[in-house]
């Protein structure tokens, strides 16, 4: 297999699913974080997430609203929220933490929660083989440990679990609303690994999607080295588990036949 292409970072990897208006209809509006930027999604928004380009697993990430008084509100991670008077003193605030990085602003989405912690859902999607047609693995609901603006699950301290029993809870819906859900999902996730394509061969991509309060779905970000771990957290997505294992290893057979026969 030839070198793997630097990952896009956040800024980019917008950009590029964004020239697809198929998926641009999924995408929170994002901005580059500049204070006229941040000032006006503010306004515009009332929430909005501000984000390293270069981040993962969470790490520097925040949420920022407006509180009924019009004061803004900041809150990291899991870290205890500051409130400040107006958008400068915000914007002097998160420039420390900034330090300089490049940073998105990106539109608030109100996630569906469950026990009043937000989910986000992962779709796992993978090859078995080099340049092999996407196959739809498995998907499972991301939970937000107590206090935390993030659902990913080490730093929040969150917990997994079944999609479908999520979205039940958190939206009351019915099984028929569920599963064309569930059915969406993995056509977008398919159509969403594919669109990858031009600009690398992935063997595993991992979608982070939102449910926003009104069911309406979001993507938020792919991951091209997703964890297998997370689905053998929770019983109910043990059989995806043993699948993505099992492509793991159909495809480093496939790939192991392929470099023997090149050396023939
Ligand atoms: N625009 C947003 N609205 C609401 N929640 C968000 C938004 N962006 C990110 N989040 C939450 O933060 C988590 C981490 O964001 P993400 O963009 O995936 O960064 P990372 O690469 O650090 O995982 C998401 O899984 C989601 O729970
Ligand atoms: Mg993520």
């Amino acid at each position: 297999m030839g070198e793997r292409r630097p990952e896009m970072g956040k800024w980019l990897l917008y950009q590029f699913f964004h020239k697809d208006p198929q998926i641009a209809k999924y995408l929170p509006v994002t901005r580059k974080y500049t204070h006229e930027n941040f000032a006006e999604m503010l306004s515009k928004f009332r929430m909005v997430y501000v984000k390293p380009v270069a981040g993962s697993m969470g790490k520097g990430i925040m949420k920022v609203w407006l509180d009924g008084q019009n004061r803004i509100v900041v809150k990291k991670t899991i870290e205890r929220q500051h409130t400040f008077a107006n958008k400068e003193q915000a914007m002097r605030y998160i420039d420390t933490l900034r330090q300089g990085k490049m940073y998105i602003v990106q539109q608030g989405i109100h996630m569906a929660t469950v026990g009043g912690r937000p989910l986000d859902i992962r779709v796992m999607m993978q090859r078995e083989k080099p340049g092999g047609k996407w196959l739809f693995s498995g998907m499972l609901a991301k939970i937000a440990g107590g206090n935390s603006i993030v659902t990913n699950t080490a730093l929040s301290r969150g917990r997994v679990m079944d999609v479908d029993k999520a979205l039940k809870e958190a939206l009351h819906w019915s099984n028929d609303r569920v599963s064309q859900t569930i059915t969406k999902l993995q056509q977008l996730g398919l159509y969403w690994a594919k669109h990858f394509d031009s600009y690398q061969l992935y063997r595993e991509l991992g979608f982070d999607v939102a449910v926003d309060r009104n069911g309406r779905i979001w993507l938020i970000e792919q991951n091209t080295l997703p964890s297998h771990a997370l689905f053998a957290r929770n019983k109910a997505n043990l059989s995806a588990y043993r699948r993505i294992q099992y492509r793991w290893g159909v495809y480093q057979r496939a790939r192991m036949n392929r470099s023997l026969r090149a050396q023939r």
